[in-house]
């Protein structure tokens, strides 16, 4: 093997090594797009009170919120256009948002009337 061969394949060794840290930008796209899952799975659970009720409407919040995403992914995949998917993350995260706050402001209500407890909420 000439040196100029060694060389370019240490080169190719390097380049893949960080491809694969990296993944491709579709890799990169579908790990945020879980983030937000994870990010929206963490706000339900603390917006919501401590109730069976509510705990279970946050459940559903973020099985909507999950499938939603999929089809996102789905689209990315079969696509490729990260725009599109970036696009489409955001509108269905911000859509779960807002009805969250909305389930919250009625299970909190519920909540306080029946535990005599008041609490302020702030909404993004
Ligand atoms: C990707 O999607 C965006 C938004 O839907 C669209 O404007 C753009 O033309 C698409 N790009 C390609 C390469 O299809």
């Amino acid at each position: 093997m000439s040196t100029s061969t060694v060389i370019a394949l240490c080169l190719l060794a390097v380049l893949t090594v960080q491809i694969d840290a990296q993944g491709s930008p579709t890799d990169v796209a579908l790990r945020w797009a879980q983030e937000e899952v994870n990010i929206f799975e963490l706000i339900a659970r603390e917006k919501l009170p401590p109730t069976n009720a509510a705990q279970s409407d946050a459940n559903e919040l973020v099985d909507s919120l999950k499938m939603a995403i999929s089809h996102c992914n789905i689209a990315l995949q079969s696509s490729g256009n990260l725009t599109q998917h970036e696009a489409c993350v955001k509108s269905v995260t911000t859509f779960a948002k807002s009805s969250l706050a909305e389930v919250a402001s009625e299970h909190w209500a519920i909540y306080g009337a029946s535990s005599g407890a008041s609490r302020i909420h702030l909404f993004w």
